[in-house]
């Protein structure tokens, strides 16, 4: 069976390592291990005790108790533990879907949201986010109108990746209507969710909302751990939990020991390590929207308003030129938009690190010298 290529994860496998100055990427500051330990309280002695054999296929029970913890309504029994995220979307697409199975995906898409359904159903409709007006917004109407009893399944993902988009909560809320009401699975990815522009607006999780919905979350975006590989999947329903698991025993069996031994410590003190990259986020857009105020004829900016990404209109002819271009000038990396299967005039910028304003820095320099022709 052949796949799409999964541009995003290509194009960082071109310049990810390589380039100095990232202004692209969707992960947010990471940590040491010794910082891990040391702010929840662990002990390295303890790490170092760790014995590697083979761990709980579903997860271990301290771990999804920590996990079940973050919401309401949910028991570690419904906790799906993962050897990464990205399992999560795989796992979960084996299980439900077949040939011909109607899928509605929210688009643009990580990749793998997308091209998983399309490669395995072959019957994907795209309910596209809408640029208006300076931001970015869906059309439930148009959703309403997609999605019929013969919908198997609906992908979403909030906080967006790339646009920052964050529906409000009425709107989540019709979502959840519309999929209950045709019989259709809902996918939340909710890779993103902690990280809000403002903390008002987080939305609830899905999980415990809708009894067939399938949720995702990890320690890759908010909490800066994505070399961690965690992460886990939220499933009520028992009969598609064990169809996950079965399929979990072809890839990963269970989740790796020393990160499973590590998300247990950084879940216990949650908010600590996704308020610090909360806050990180918050600083870095404030330099953000005085740059794009600074370069209204080269951008149209649409500030995100949760996540770690923005999209970014550029105007130029083409983005992917352009972001292979800036690499070799100036060393600076931004996501052009037709890796995210998102025509080619915009860019993906990512503010969860540290260096942002240093690598702004550096890309405003170029931009400065580009327009006074030096
Ligand atoms: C929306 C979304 N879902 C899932 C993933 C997969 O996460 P991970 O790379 O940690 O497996 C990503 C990664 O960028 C993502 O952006």
């Amino acid at each position: 069976m052949k796949i799409p290529p999964f541009s995003i994860e290509q194009f960082f496998a071109l310049y990810e390592f390589n380039t100095p100055y990232i202004l692209c990427v969707s992960d947010c500051e990471s940590m040491s291990v010794g910082e891990i330990l040391e702010m929840s309280g662990s002990s390295m002695d303890a790490f170092a005790d760790l014995r590697l054999g083979y761990t709980e296929s579903q997860g271990g029970v301290e771990m999804r108790t920590a996990v079940a913890d973050l919401y309401p309504d949910i028991t570690p029994e419904h906790v799906v533990s993962l050897a990464a995220p990205e399992e999560g979307i795989y796992l979960a697409m084996r299980a439900l879907l077949d040939p011909d199975d109607h899928v509605v995906v929210l688009t643009p898409a990580y990749d793998s949201l997308l091209n998983l359904a399309e490669t395995i159903s072959g019957n994907v409709t795209r309910w596209e986010i809408q640029p208006i007006d300076g931001k970015w917004e869906i059309d439930l109407a148009q959703l309403e109108a997609m999605v019929t009893s013969q919908t198997k399944l609906i992908i979403v993902n909030f906080p967006h990746n790339p646009t920052g988009f964050l529906p409000a909560l009425a709107e989540f809320d019709k979502i959840l209507d519309i999929a209950a009401e045709n019989g259709s699975w809902l996918f939340c990815d909710e890779m993103y969710r902690g990280l809000e522009r403002e903390e008002a607006v987080r939305l609830p999780s899905a999980a415990g909302r809708y009894g067939r919905s399938i949720i995702l979350f990890g320690l890759s975006k908010a909490h800066g751990l994505p070399g961690l590989r965690s992460g886990w999947l939220i499933i009520e329903d028992e009969t598609l939990r064990e169809e996950v698991m079965n399929w979990k025993y072809y890839t990963s069996i269970c989740p790796p020991a020393p990160s499973e031994f590590l998300a247990t410590a950084v879940l216990h003190h949650h908010h600590k390590f996704v308020q610090r990259n909360r806050a990180i986020i918050r600083q870095n857009l404030i330099i953000a929207d005085a740059f794009f105020a600074r370069w209204p004829s080269l951008f149209t900016w649409r500030p995100p308003q949760a996540g770690s990404v923005a999209l970014v209109e550029l105007h130029k002819p083409s983005a992917t030129r352009y972001c292979h271009q800036l690499v070799a000038d100036a060393g600076v990396l931004l996501l052009p938009s037709s890796c995210l299967g998102y025509g080619d005039s915009h860019i993906r910028m990512g503010f969860g690190r540290e260096n942002f304003e240093q690598n702004l820095g550096q890309y405003e320099r170029y931009l400065s010298k580009r327009a006074s022709g030096t």
